[in-house]
């Protein structure tokens, strides 16, 4: 029989309203503050620090707010030392079933005397008055000495001691500026525990000037800290804060590694979350975020796709779906392969095979090297234009150089093969369009009239695909319609006509019906 042995919880300390909100540029109102709370308490932090009450009264009434109603976390509220600071704290959090008062104070050499102007002693006198101050209030207290990384690691020790001493449960070692290393921060946390006694737990607030804010709070929770400070999208002053999502999939995802713990978040709302404070705070996800971006779960090269399309686990450590995040993606790009190609069509209701698939995969490699990403919209035309094209052809365009503007007469250069025959033309007309079909129509011999032309954007942006679809009615009275779709518009002016051109030699050989070889809009 094996023995289980508990694991510590490493309690999630949710700062996305009180650190994440100091972002520059960031400002929520009192109901776009609840409704990020609500999310967090279904995310299943267990503290959520609402705001810093004193700093103004909509940050008063936020807090409030939130601890009027939200339940489930505990509800935190931020207090400078100063006794009306921490009074106006408790009165912000008190509608809660659960609240906690935290008071912070630096105790860097450079913070004492720039900013506070006080000396070590006062700042130690500070720390205890407000800490004793705060447990007239309430039992759960944290206390932060701010600028933890660079401050006198005696003096500091000496005054969490006080605060111990004076009540605070909770220890908070900030790296207020993203100045610590993992190695130094884990060792800064184990020599406080081994310094500072008491009942306490200690706690990890590190922000990411140098990018290490996520590998910093690991480091402290392998170093014993068994409470890390984060928000979501790690949002916060000017680098941000450690992002929660990060540090909750570091901990699910290689369990073996921190074997001693476990965190308590439902990780299936980390996906909502995120997107629901890009939103509300204007902070946009970096595509290639972990967990949340929108490429965290997408795979463009061909070998990546093909990996994934037959075991998802060959380029995937985490389950996209577990975090809400949907399927994973298989984008179609310039590096795609065939099986990536054809799979897409197929979630997309669009079977094709043999040489229609061949034809297709080969236009849509082209456009891809001249687009950046194919839409589904793109896809769809690229087939029905191809399903089109499947046919054999009298005419293909082969190349087409045009020139226009208001300068010099539109010109079209073009090389096409008739009947297997290359044959090359140079025309001019009224635009770039009007002297590419002029030399389509000098290249094949086919005469006649456009009578009607349109060209669409099948997706928005500068790169989109045109699709272009024109009526033609040759010199011989023969009506048919034609579509081709290129990102620049001539070429697909030209694709739409040549393919037109062809339905009227396939009439001209065969005596078919126009309107049975002329669906330009179908897709198979
Ligand atoms: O970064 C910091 O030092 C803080 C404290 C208030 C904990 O946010
Ligand atoms: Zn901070």
């Amino acid at each position: 029989m094996s023995a289980t042995t508990a694991k510590d919880r490493v309690v999630i300390f949710d700062t996305t309203l009180r650190d994440g909100e100091q972002s520059p540029g960031i400002s929520l109102d009192v109901g776009e503050k609840l409704e990020i709370a609500e999310q967090l308490a279904r995310l299943g932090v267990d503290y959520l620090e609402a705001g810093f009450p004193i700093a103004s009264q909509g940050d008063f009434d936020a807090v409030h707010a939130i601890a009027s109603s939200v339940s489930g976390p505990v509800i935190c509220g931020l207090s400078r030392t100063a006794h009306k600071d921490v009074d106006r704290c408790w009165e912000a959090i008190q509608p809660a079933e659960r609240r906690r008062i935290h008071v912070f104070i630096a105790t860097s050499p450079t913070h004492m005397e720039h900013k506070l102007r006080m000396s070590p002693e006062q700042v130690r006198a500070e720390a205890i008055s407000a800490v004793t101050r705060a447990r007239e209030y309430t039992d759960d207290v944290e206390f932060s000495p701010e600028d933890a990384s660079r401050s006198d690691f005696d003096f500091m020790c000496d005054v969490l001691q006080a605060a111990v001493d004076s009540g605070a449960g909770t220890l908070n070692i900030p790296d207020t500026v993203g100045f610590a290393v993992p190695g130094e921060w884990a060792q800064r946390i184990r020599s406080i525990r081994e310094r500072v006694t008491g009942d306490y737990v200690i706690s990890t607030h590190c922000h990411n000037d140098l990018g290490l804010a996520v590998a910093n709070s690991l480091a402290a929770v392998e170093a014993g800290a068994r409470q890390v400070e984060c928000t979501i999208n790690g949002i916060g002053e000017r680098a941000g804060n450690a992002a929660m999502e990060e540090i909750v999939m570091a901990i699910r995802t290689r369990e073996e590694q921190y074997p001693d713990v476990e965190v308590g978040i439902e990780i299936s709302e980390l996906a909502r979350s995120s997107r629901m404070v890009s939103r509300l705070t204007g902070y946009p996800v970096q595509f290639n975020k972990a967990v949340v971006g929108r490429n965290a779960f997408a795979h463009e090269s061909g070998i990546h796709q093909h990996g994934v399309l037959n075991e998802r686990t060959t380029y995937e450590i985490m389950d996209p779906q577990a975090v809400g995040a949907g399927d994973s993606q298989i984008v179609l790009g310039k590096h795609s392969g065939r099986a990536a190609f054809k799979d897409t069509l197929a979630k997309m209701g669009i079977e094709i095979q043999g040489d229609a698939l061949n034809s297709a995969f080969t236009r849509f490699k082209e456009l891809a090297d001249r687009k950046v990403q194919l839409t589904d919209a793109d896809l769809e035309a690229l087939v029905a234009e191809e399903i089109g094209g499947t046919v054999e052809h009298d005419f293909e365009l082969v190349s087409l150089g045009v020139q226009g503007g208001n300068v010099n007469t539109p010109s079209a250069e073009l090389v096409m093969t008739v009947s297997g025959e290359e044959v090359a033309v140079t025309c001019t007309g009224d635009g770039m369009v009007d002297a590419s079909c002029t030399a389509i129509k000098q290249a094949t011999g086919i005469d006649g009239r456009l009578t009607d032309y349109n060209v669409l954007s099948v997706t928005g942006g500068v790169d989109a695909l045109a699709d272009v679809t024109l009526s033609f009615e040759s010199s011989d009275g023969v009506k048919v319609s034609g579509r081709g779709l290129s990102t620049d518009v001539v070429e697909a002016s030209a694709r739409a006509f040549v393919s037109a051109l062809n339905k009227i030699a396939r009439v001209r050989a065969t005596g078919e019906d126009p309107n049975a070889v002329d669906r330009p809009g179908h897709i198979g």
